[in-house]
């Protein structure tokens, strides 16, 4: 592929009010990235030294390419600091989490201290089921605080948590808990999605088949009255959690034992088991919640996110809990009852940081501005977008009718490997549209050529992180080598598979994926995971998947396939197609388009070439062709 290319890059600057600087707890990056670069050690020595360790570390940064440790030697809970530091302390009375559910009506709150006593219980519960450190657990559960407290209730004992979001179907499931040899499975009988519910638990009972690790299903159970438990296998949530001791000491963990997995679809059929561990992940996310998002004990904050997403990980729970902030959860969908809902309850709760997606963002415009404009939304401080670029309608949308021209927008750039925001605008900072910003102090980052030499402004080409940092993903579950593949692409750098430019003030534009992977509504498909669902139907003999521009998510999948002898093109059978990838991998995964054809592009070695098909669908140059078969 072409990666050297030009972009143009002018771009209007939006200067905040000075004041959001020098209020915020970064202050301007040049001195605080200078600082860092002064004394990387000190730099993240200091950041982890206002957490509260069990045994300090003996050494900061252990680097044996591409094998990073941190904090080593050090002792550590996550949920020590999440919890037990705020509930034994002044904040205990503070609110920890709001959740709303999706009607407006059903609202619940946990301070900081009934939180840290519902997680106590609930990780005793979990090893009265025989849980021990390093088991996997896998969580499939809809938004709920009972799913908070599960996750933290996993790292109180240092299980290893898996999180397999809600709308995955049963084979992504299956996967998930095969390859993380999950022992216990926690879901609930159903979740709800604008007004109608979905059977969680029924699809967790097909996923288990041919899971022998699998040894209790824990169920929480909202419908009333609800069915019976059918198997010996299932327990309930709450019957457990009562049966339950109430006091349970954190397990103390090493700073590199795991403490989460979490899939994120891969350029081939399997989905890659991101392994985050303790202590710099904990670093990480506090540091860049604090220092990055600014987050202030005055904060009400909400992160649109799911919690089967890393963006839940790392900004619902354990940064934003680490950073003792008071967190707004919401079952709803954006545009459920109405698309006023979101601006409602920001308007209620005076919710004064907001982070969501470009995709919502595109879907806000699309519902036009007298929505947002019928709520007071001057408890808005700070605002941010994830996911995907931030394309400028976008940006101009949010910042003056969302922001209301004063609020600081960050559009964060990171990924499920990076586990911690990597590059953005600061707080205060100028913000050019279209551009995602700097490396943010601790990382730095570059955009390069092929060979990893430094491309010059304005030549777009891979952007890469140079240094290890405290959160990066330590390997890949099962897969050792798909992890080190990162760091030795291209020179000893991590490579992150994204096109980028950068500006002459060193102002980071993202341009899309590098690789076979399909970014929509935020949200990494692997276009091979489709192609395999779709291949898994008796009718398919191939397929191949593109993604194609979509104005609200980004991209949207079209697939391209070839029928098995017998079977005729018709829209019932594209339909029984996309049903069946719905069925396997869930709604997110669904193509919008199907296309029957009698043959594919391919290289000489019988490599589907996807470029060219993409390049046909947009009425483009495929580029270079050479290796096409004929
Ligand atoms: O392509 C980039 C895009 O999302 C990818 C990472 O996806 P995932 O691991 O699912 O994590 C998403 C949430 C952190 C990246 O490789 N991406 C994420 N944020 C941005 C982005 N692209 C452009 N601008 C962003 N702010």
């Amino acid at each position: 592929m072409n990666i050297d290319f030009n972009v143009k890059l002018e771009s209007t600057v939006y200067h905040p009010d000075p004041i959001y600087q020098k209020e915020s707890w970064m202050g301007d990056w040049n001195t605080a990235y200078q600082r860092f670069l002064d004394n990387p050690t000190r730099f993240w020595e200091e950041k982890a030294e206002e957490l509260e360790w069990f045994k300090r570390w003996e050494c900061v940064r252990q680097w044996n390419h591409p094998y990073a440790q941190w904090f080593v030697g050090g002792k550590l809970n996550i949920t020590h600091n999440c919890l037990d530091r705020h509930a034994n302390g002044d904040n205990k009375n503070k609110v920890a989490l709001i959740w709303r559910g999706e009607d407006e009506f059903s609202e619940r709150v946990l301070t900081y201290r009934q939180l840290y006593h519902q997680v106590m219980r609930f990780a005793n519960a979990l090893k009265d089921l025989g849980v021990t450190k390093g088991d996997a657990v896998c969580l499939y559960m809809p938004f709920v605080l009972e799913h908070i407290v599960a996750i933290l209730a996993c790292a109180r004992i240092g299980a290893v948590h898996s999180i397999v979001y809600g709308g995955f179907g049963a084979a992504a499931l299956h996967t998930r808990i095969r390859d993380a040899k999950a022992k216990v499975i926690i879901t609930a009988d159903i979740g709800y999605r604008r007004g109608n519910t979905i059977p969680l638990k029924s699809i967790v009972d097909d996923a288990i088949r041919n899971a022998p690790s699998v040894e209790k299903v824990v169920v929480l159970f909202r419908s009333k009255p609800h069915e019976e438990l059918i198997s010996e296998k299932q327990v309930d949530f709450y019957e457990i959690m009562r049966a339950a001791d109430p006091f349970c000491k954190p397990q103390v963990m090493d700073a590199e034992d795991p403490l989460f997995i979490l899939y994120t679809s891969g350029t081939t059929g399997t989905p890659k088991g991101i392994v985050h561990t303790c202590g710099g992940y904990m670093v990480g996310t506090y540091y860049t919640t604090k220092y990055v998002m600014d987050l202030k004990d005055s904060d009400v904050y909400w992160c649109t996110a799911d919690p089967g997403w890393i963006t839940g990980h790392s900004y619902i729970i354990y940064g934003p809990l680490a950073a003792g902030g008071t967190i707004l959860i919401s079952e709803s969908v954006p545009d459920y009852p109405n698309p006023g809902i979101w601006w409602d309850i920001i308007e209620e709760q005076g919710v004064t940081v907001f982070y969501t997606s470009p995709t919502a963002i595109r879907m806000f415009m699309k519902f036009g501005e007298e929505w947002p404009f019928r709520y007071n939304l001057d408890s808005l401080r700070i605002i941010g977008s994830v996911g995907e670029p931030l394309n400028p309608e976008a940006f101009e949308w949010y910042h003056r009718v969302i922001g209301k021209g004063r609020c600081p927008i960050l559009d964060t750039w990171w990924q499920t490997e990076t586990g911690m925001q990597m590059i953005t605008t600061l707080v205060g900072e100028p913000m050019k549209p279209g551009f995602s910003g700097r490396p943010i102090p601790g990382v730095i980052a570059d955009v390069v050529d092929r060979e990893g030499n430094s491309n010059p402004p304005g030549i777009g080409g891979l952007l890469v992180i140079k240094e290890p940092w405290p959160a990066m993903m330590r390997t890949i579950q099962n897969h050792d080598e798909r992890y080190r593949k990162y760091w030795t692409t291209i020179k000893q750098y991590y490579t992150a598979g994204d096109l980028a430019v950068k500006d002459d003030d060193g102002y980071i534009m993202f341009l899309g994926r590098s690789d076979d992977i399909i970014i929509i509504a935020g949200h990494n498909i692997g276009t091979a995971e489709v192609e395999s669902a779709l291949v898994s139907h008796e009718a398919v003999a191939e397929a191949a998947v593109i993604g194609r521009p979509d104005p609200i998510k980004g991209q949207s999948i079209k697939a391209f396939v070839i029928l098995c002898i017998g079977y005729e093109p018709g829209e019932n059978l594209k339909k029984d197609l996309i049903y069946h990838v719905r069925m396997s991998l869930g709604p997110i995964a669904m193509p919008s388009e199907i296309e029957f054809v009698s043959s594919l592009p391919k290289t000489r070695s019988g490599k589907i070439m996807r470029r060219v098909l993409k390049a046909q669908e947009m009425g483009i140059d495929p580029g270079d062709v050479s290796t096409l078969e004929e």
